[in-house]
Formats: structure tokens, C-alpha cells, sequence
């Protein structure tokens, strides 16, 4: 029988989870794969950039090769067209968890996070024994972002009510419990919880570190609180949208608030960002090819896509405009691969822990960014060697 191993390259004598591992690095450094239709992007400037399960295995392989720490994909619910327009954005797009599952035996040391809605009809028994199998797929490499859904039409999909903002984080926080619970108790586990129920509910096997990586994305009091408790990474917002001066000059606050909530209740955690990372060998080759994205929008589906986020009940991205959400992401990095170096020093400066980039054509781009922007990172003390 030929033979297979997730186990990573890294010696494991350090002791360390992969998360720690990750961020003994001064900036932790994660890909956000292109999982959907159009990626970032409600543009139709021609790229290579796909949603298949091929195009995504390549990027995030090579991410592994290239010694990134993680990579990330996002999840949503979106009706036929997806947000419209002439390019269906984001019609088509697989689902997270089964694509992190399918990459755990293809990487070797990446991190693997997927967003789950666990609002949408999970239980806690589920999705912890789906967690600890992932988990155990990829040796611990494996993270759970848990998002509740801020979408009404997502709830109506699922044939379910839409349920109140901060109720949902409630929910969140006893099915984290569970979950956990579930993960590190040896023995059968009977609740009879506000929301879920269980009798003599068991997981084995346990997850390799003992728990599972716990991710979060929240903005919102109610949200932080939650993520304060439960997650041990967190993906932040620029509160000033995504202009660089304005976001450095919001985001020290905001990460010094989010570490000391979670101080508060004796946990640590880190906080990183997702920069939109457009690198030309020279800032006037980036500025072009900014514009380039911004002339060639999709108009239909960029209002589609910015409506969203403009309305719903969530508040990490309010400060981002229509030409913000054309380019995609949250903070953007425009220009050579110094003045990008120096955008994720100014970042670092910032408080955050880590940065996790998207790109728009993402084949080249990643290369380039190995090729050009990763030695750059090194000599800057972001990286170690
Ligand atoms: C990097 C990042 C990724 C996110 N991924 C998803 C996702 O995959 N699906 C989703 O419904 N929401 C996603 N969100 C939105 C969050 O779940 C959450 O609704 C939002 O950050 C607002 O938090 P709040 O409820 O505290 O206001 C993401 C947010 C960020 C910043």
C-alpha cells in the first residue's frame, strides 16, 4: 500500500500547536483562497483566478511550499446569479469545510481554516466530530471559523427565522461550550442546554492538541465578547475602511481592545487582518493595475455586493465604500513589493498579529508575492528565515 502522511515537515519536539508555531513569527502570514466565483472581486479585468477545487489545492499548496501559515476560505449562501451581473459573482463556490478536508492530506504544515455557519441547522455533536476528524485528517493543522450568519436570506434558505444579533452570539457561546466539551471530556456527555440537548454524546478521537484551533471574525461587543471567550485567532476589520493611512491610524485601539477583553477573561489571542495585496514592480505598475480592476467593474454586481455588507447587522465592514468592495478585501496594499513590505510593517505597528492576503489574479500574484515580497519580509525581521 503506498504510503501517506499529513504529519508536518516541522519537527514536532517544540511542543508547540501550529498556531503558536505560526506566530513565532513577528507577522503570521495567511492566504485567503478563492473559493468563489470571482474571488474579491466584482471586476472583469481578465484574470486566471477560479473557485474549482484544482485551482484552489495549487494555491494553497504552493502557499505550504512557500511557508505561509495559513490558509482561510469563507462560506455563503447565494441564490441562482449569485451577486449578479454580467459575471454571476460569486454564483458558483464549494464549501469550506469539505475543501479544507480534501487539502488536509495535499499540505504538509499550512493551517487550514474553514468558516462554518453553525447557525444553519448544526449541532454541536456534528460539528465537533466533523472538527476532530479534520483535525485528526490533517494532524492539528486544522481551524474552525464560526460565524452565525448576519444574512436574512441566508436564514430563509434554510427555511429558519432570522435570529437576533446578539442572540446569536449567545447561541454561538453555548455551542462553543459544547463543542469543547465534547472535544476534552472523557466521559459521555448528557445536557440539557437553553438550545441543544444531548444524551451520552461522545467524541473520540480527540482533537491532536487537545482542542480545536477556534477562529472568529466579529466587530461587534456582542461578537468580541464571544471571540474573547472561545477564539485563539481572530480576523479584524480595519474600523476606517481600506485606506492604509486611515486604517493604521484606527486599528491600534481596536487590536489593544480585543486583547484586553480577552485578558480579562485570563486568554490570549491574535489578531489578524486581510489586506487586498495589489504588488507591480513598481508602484506605477500597481496603480494601474488598481485602476485597471476599478475600470472594468461589474456595475450590477458591485452594487449587489456592497449592498450587502452596507445592510445586514453586522459591523465589521462599515466603513468600507463601493470602490473599497470593487477591489475587494479590507485594507489595501498597493504598490512595489518594498512599499508592500512596508505596508505589513505599518500593519505589525498596528497591533495586528498577522496579515492573510487576498490577491485578483491570484496564480501570478502569489508568485510574485514569493518571489518578491516574502525575501523583503525576511530582511524586515516579519519573517524568520
Ligand atoms: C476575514 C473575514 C471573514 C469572514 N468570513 C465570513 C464568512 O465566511 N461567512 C460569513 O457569513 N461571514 C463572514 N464574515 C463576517 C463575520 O461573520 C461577521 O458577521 C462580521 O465580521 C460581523 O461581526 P459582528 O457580528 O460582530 O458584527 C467574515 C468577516 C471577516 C472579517
Amino acid at each position: 500500500m503506498p504510503r501517506m502522511s499529513t504529519a508536518p515537515d516541522l519537527a514536532r519536539a517544540d511542543g508547540l500547536t501550529p498556531l503558536q508555531r505560526a506566530a513565532r513569527h513577528r507577522l503570521m502570514l495567511g492566504l485567503f483562497i478563492p473559493l468563489q466565483q470571482g474571488a474579491w472581486s466584482p471586476s472583469t479585468w481578465p484574470r486566471g483566478t477560479s473557485w474549482s477545487f484544482e485551482f484552489n489545492a495549487e494555491c494553497a499548496v504552493r502557499a505550504d511550499e512557500l511557508g505561509f501559515d495559513l490558509v482561510f476560505g469563507l462560506a455563503q449562501w447565494l441564490g441562482k446569479g449569485g451577486y449578479g451581473g454580467q459575471m454571476r459573482f460569486r454564483e458558483n463556490a464549494t464549501d469550506p469545510l469539505l475543501v479544507t478536508a480534501g487539502l488536509a492530506p495535499l499540505t504538509r504544515n499550512i493551517i487550514l481554516i474553514s468558516t462554518v455557519h453553525i447557525l444553519y441547522g448544526w449541532h454541536p455533536l456534528h460539528l465537533a466530530k466533523f472538527a476532530a476528524s479534520i483535525d485528526h485528517m490533517s494532524n492539528g493543522r486544522w481551524g474552525l471559523n464560526v460565524v452565525t450568519g448576519y444574512k436574512k436570506s441566508e436564514y430563509e434558505m434554510f427555511g429558519l427565522e432570522p435570529i437576533e444579533h446578539d442572540l446569536r452570539y449567545e447561541m454561538a457561546d453555548e455551542f462553543s461550550v459544547l463543542m469543547r466539551r465534547l472535544w476534552t471530556e472523557d466521559e459521555n456527555l448528557s445536557v440539557d442546554g437553553r438550545w441543544w440537548r444531548m444524551k451520552d454524546a461522545f467524541v473520540a478521537p480527540k482533537p491532536v492538541n487537545g482542542t480545536v484551533l477556534m477562529v472568529n471574525a466579529a466587530s461587534s461587543g456582542a461578537g468580541l465578547a464571544y471571540a474573547a471567550r472561545h477564539s485563539d485567532l481572530i480576523f479584524i476589520t480595519s474600523p476606517a475602511g481600506a485606506d492604509l493611512d486611515r486604517a493604521c491610524a484606527a486599528l491600534p485601539a481596536h487590536n489593544r481592545a480585543i486583547k484586553a477583553l480577552a485578558r480579562s477573561h485570563g486568554r490570549e489571542v491574535k489578531t489578524i487582518i486581510n489586506p487586498h495585496v495589489i504588488c507591480g514592480e513598481t508602484e506605477r505598475e500597481a496603480r494601474e493595475q488598481y485602476r485597471a480592476i476599478l475600470e472594468h467593474q461589474d456595475p450590477v454586481a458591485a452594487d449587489n455586493f456592497y449592498a450587502t455588507f452596507a445592510g445586514g447587522d453586522q459591523a465589521s465592514w462599515r466603513a468600507a465604500t463601493r470602490d473599497d468592495w470593487i477591489v475587494g478585501g479590507n485594507v489595501h496594499v498597493v504598490g512595489s513589493p518594498e512599499q508592500v513590505v512596508d505596508a505589513f510593517v505599518r500593519l505589525h505597528e498596528a497591533g495586528c498579529d498577522g496579515v492573510q492576503v487576498n490577491f485578483y489574479d491570484y496564480a501570478p500574484d502569489l508568485e510574485r508575492f514569493g518571489a518578491r515580497v516574502l525575501p523583503l519580509m525576511k530582511q524586515a525581521g516579519l519573517r524568520a528565515g
